[in-house]
This record gives C-alpha cells, structure tokens and sequence, in this order.
C-alpha cells in the first residue's frame, strides 16, 4: 500500500475516533463535502470543492458539471425513508460524482450516516466483495437490482468502531489497483 493510501486511511479513522464524525450534516450535500475534506484535505487541492470538469470512469460520463449544482441540490432532498430510498439516493450521488477523485471513499461514508441515522445500521462493507461491489456500481445508472442485492444483504447493527474500521479499510481497499 502506498503512503498516500495509508494517509488516507489514517484521516477517515480519526474522524470517527476524534467525535468529529458527530459533527457531519448528515444526508447533505455539505455533509458529503465535509467528509471529502476531512478524507483529503491533505492530499487533493480539491479536497470537499464540486468539481469543474467532466469525468468519467469506464464508458460511464458522470454528470456535467454545467448542471452539477442544480442536480445536487435535487438529491439532497430525496426521501431517506426506506433501505430502498437511502440505496436511490446513494445511486444517484454516485451518478453525481462531485470530486473530481475520492467519490467512493467519501460517498460510502456518507451513506453509512444515513443508515445509522434512520435504521441504526451500517454496511458490513468487510463483507461485500471488491468485484461484485465495483460491478453492482457500474451497473446502477441502469439498473439498481445488483447494489440493493449487495447492501441489503450486508448490513449490520454492530456499530462500534472495530467494525468501522474494517469497513473503512474495505472501502479503500476497493479503490486500489490489482
Ligand atoms: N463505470 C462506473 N459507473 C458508475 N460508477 C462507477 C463506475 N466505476 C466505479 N464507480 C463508482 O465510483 C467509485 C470510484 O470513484 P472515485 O472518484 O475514483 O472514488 P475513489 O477515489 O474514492 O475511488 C467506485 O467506488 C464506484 O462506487
Ligand atoms: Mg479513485
């Protein structure tokens, strides 16, 4: 693993070890942007900043960045009322894609807050393999069955901070090249 990885993995741990995490909107775009900067602020001059570019990943062309704001603005205020509308939003979020770099780090944190906030759960990220997750992902503009599948069948009531870290560990483990 490299430094910056390591780095990385040291900012979002302290986040919840130093109580800051309480301190996250929780479902926000502010909120998402807070736990971006917290993730990078040391690594990306962008860290928590809305891109100004296009991106895209695979064949998949995130949303414009003419349009970002506006769209944005309209995920926030989707319904977190069920598993199934919290996955909608996290779907959409990810369509989004904000930062120009560390989307999945941050947005995954993001959902957790959602999930421990309206069902005192989070993922057990531990357990949803790299490959399956990544395609579930690559899927969900079109076709949300796959994530549903994924996150409804790995989510846990263990909220302490051993399974938090576990988890952060999978999500950047997720992003890494092999
Ligand atoms: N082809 C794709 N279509 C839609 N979403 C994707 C695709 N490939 C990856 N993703 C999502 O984007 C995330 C990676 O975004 P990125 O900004 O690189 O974040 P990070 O730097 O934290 O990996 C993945 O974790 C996944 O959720
Ligand atoms: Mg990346």
């Amino acid at each position: 693993m490299n430094k910056n990885a390591e780095k990385n993995i040291e900012n979002a741990k302290k986040l919840f070890t130093s109580g800051d995490i309480d301190k996250i909107e929780v479902g926000t775009v502010k909120g998402l942007q807070q736990i971006h900067k917290y993730l990078f602020n040391d690594l990306y001059d962008f860290a928590g900043k809305i891109r100004k570019e296009n991106i895209s990943k695979g064949n998949f062309r995130f949303a414009s960045f003419l349009y970002l704001e506006d769209i944005l603005k309209k995920i926030e205020t989707m319904s977190e009322s069920s598993l199934d509308d919290i996955i909608n939003k996290y779907v959409e979020m990810n369509i989004a894609h904000p930062f120009l770099e560390g989307n999945g780090r941050s947005t995954r944190i993001w959902l957790d807050l959602i999930l421990k906030k309206i069902l005192n759960k989070i993922v057990n990220w531990e357990k949803i393999d790299k490959k399956l997750y990544l395609q579930a992902m690559e899927r969900s503009p079109v076709n949300t069955l796959e994530i549903k599948t994924l996150i409804m069948n790995n989510l846990t009531d263990d909220l302490s901070l051993n399974t938090i870290f576990k988890g952060i560990e999978t999500s950047y483990y997720y992003e890494t090249e092999d």
